[in-house]
């Protein structure tokens, strides 16, 4: 198994300083961005122009999470902006297959994002097109959640398609990932993990991230 990927969310960071929140949690392998839009999800967060901006804040790779409705025609300017990693709803995705090749041909992977009551069994077939699947163990909208963990089904058959299939997907899990829970999704399978309250929820982010990072190795 490769190394175990950690992804703060800046969700639960300070907007107003966003630029030394990224610096805070300097040693991560990929800074989360939740973009809502309050239709697809109760809540609105951030945008685009706030994402060229922690563009030129900060070196982690971004891994946008567009929690939106039509990511068809608003997710593939994440990409072009510099996005390490743009991931959208399938539920909201009209044409997925040709929105992972629109990702990718404007230089960034491409996530697939599924809700805790969505069957992975519809997105198989497009599994192969993406290169991230990130399964939320809580509803999407809020930080600070209880983690679900009835999705470890999902991650397991999710693991056990990628093996198997011998694709390059990350599994990837968002929701009340914390001490407590993160092994229990890393035992399932899940090579990168989103931590909002519990990094910035924590004294020093970065030891949070270290922690983790560590029992998920484990
Ligand atoms: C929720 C967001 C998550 C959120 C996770 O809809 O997608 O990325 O920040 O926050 P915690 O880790 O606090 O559950
Ligand atoms: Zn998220």
């Amino acid at each position: 198994m490769p190394a175990p990927l950690i992804a703060p969310s800046i969700l639960s960071a300070d907007f107003a300083r966003l630029a030394d929140e990224a610096a805070a949690v300097a040693g991560s392998d990929w800074l989360h961005v939740d973009v809502m839009d309050a239709h697809f999800v109760p809540n609105l967060t951030l945008g685009l122009p706030v994402v060229e901006s922690l563009l030129k804040a900060t070196d982690i790779p971004l891994d946008c999470h567009l929690m939106i409705e039509d990511p068809d025609r608003w997710a593939p300017p994440y990409a072009e902006a510099g996005a390490h990693n743009v991931t959208v709803h399938a539920e909201a995705a009209r044409d997925p297959r040709k929105l992972a090749k629109d990702l990718h041909a404007a230089g960034a992977l491409a996530g697939l994002s599924i809700k805790p009551k969505t069957p992975l069994d519809d997105w198989i077939e497009v599994l192969a097109d993406y290169d991230t699947l990130l399964v939320m163990s809580v509803e999407p909208g809020f930080g600070g959640q209880s983690f679900m963990p009835e999705v470890l089904d999902k991650v397991r058959t999710a693991r056990r398609l990628v093996d198997t299939g011998h694709l390059t997907v990350l599994v990837e899990i968002d929701g009340g990932i914390s001490a407590d829970t993160v092994e229990q999704a890393a035992e399932a399978g899940v090579d990168c993990f989103v931590a909002g309250s519990a990094v910035y929820g924590a004294d020093d982010p970065a030891r949070a991230v270290a922690a983790l990072r560590e029992q998920a190795a484990a």
